[in-house]
């Protein structure tokens, strides 16, 4: 793997081997010295032009997990706030001898334009990029499905017949979109549950049930409920009459928490606007993998890293 950049690009295959090595990784991490030497005298650089907790982080604590040297660019705090562009940025760390880039950017496509470019001789990855993919994303949210649906020891099979229902703001949301190929890709059968504002155009040709109304999306017991975040900043409309009524017909309130079977998942990449598309009750429930996704977000980067950087899977996807 020489880069990832998409969800939509990784194969079945390949899907499998990242989730199979996180599994891998989980169990460095429970150790007393979660240290493993793989990545040693590597540099992986982190180039956020996004804000970021979970994502950033993790791919922090993994690169250094896996004994990489990490160096720390934000859009705040570097030269990027002086109007530094992507091609002088990646040259300079290109120049420090970058080993890999994981780069978030408002502008979809920017991570390709990076690995595309020949400014950098590094392997790319997408941490987010505008509304288009947040593809490690999409791999710790199967990863963790895949970890509480199949009982013992889930290596080496995928996702298929299993009933994932997204709900919400799918216009601007990165993560659906990659959820919604690799899913696919893995055999789930993926329906969405939105306003008709909140929908893309040509949503119609995606491979996706789509439903109008929440209750009857639930009635079909999908095994995974992932609620989205309501993206404020990237809305410059009014998609919704009022947050109030956003989250009577849209949230996971507490009335349809206690209709869920005891089995249903309750995913959310996070940051959370607790009342609005989630209550807490849902999301602080037994049946929710909130914090699970973060930590298994650590064990699938710790993965992704360890297959572009180590030399176990060097060909391109
Ligand atoms: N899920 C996610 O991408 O979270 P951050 O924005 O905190 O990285």
């Amino acid at each position: 793997m020489r880069h990832l950049l998409s969800a939509k690009d990784l194969s079945r295959e390949t899907a499998i081997e990242i989730m199979d090595t996180a599994e891998g990784m989980s169990e460095v991490a429970g150790r007393s010295v979660p240290r493993l030497p793989a990545l040693r005298g590597k540099t992986v650089v982190s180039l956020f032009y996004e804000d970021s907790t979970r994502t950033r982080t993790s791919f922090e604590l993994a690169a250094k997990m896996l004994s990489a040297d990490v160096l720390t660019f934000s859009a705040k705090g570097s030269s990027v706030s002086k109007g530094e562009s992507l091609k002088d940025t990646a040259q300079t760390l290109a120049a420090m001898g970058a080993d890999a880039v994981v780069v978030r950017h408002a502008a979809s496509g920017a991570p390709k334009l990076l690995a595309d470019s020949g400014w950098i001789d590094a392997g790319v990855v997408n941490a987010g990029d505008g509304t288009h993919e947040h593809p490690t994303q999409a791999l710790l949210d199967a990863f963790s499905i895949r970890r509480r649906i199949r009982s013992g020891d889930s290596t080496g099979t995928a996702l298929d017949g299993v009933k994932v229902l997204i709900v919400g703001d799918i216009l601007h949301s990165r993560v659906a979109r990659s959820n919604i190929w690799l899913l696919n890709t893995l055999g789930a059968q993926v329906s969405l549950a939105a306003p008709a504002t909140l929908l893309p155009r040509g949503i119609e040709h995606w491979p996706v049930k789509i439903h109008f109304d929440l209750d009857r999306a639930l009635e079909e017991k999908p095994d995974a409920v992932m609620m989205l975040r309501i993206q404020s900043e990237r809305m410059h409309a009014a998609y919704f009459p009022n947050p109030r009524e956003y989250s009577r017909f849209w949230g996971l309130n507490d009335e349809r928490l206690h209709g869920l079977s005891d089995d249903t998942l309750i995913m959310h990449p996070g940051p959370m606007n607790r009342g609005l598309e989630i209550s807490a009750a849902a999301a602080d429930s037994s049946r929710s993998t909130v914090r699970e996704q973060v930590a298994n977000g650590v064990s699938i980067r710790m993965a992704v890293l360890y297959l572009m950087l180590s030399g176990a899977r060097r060909e391109s996807q």
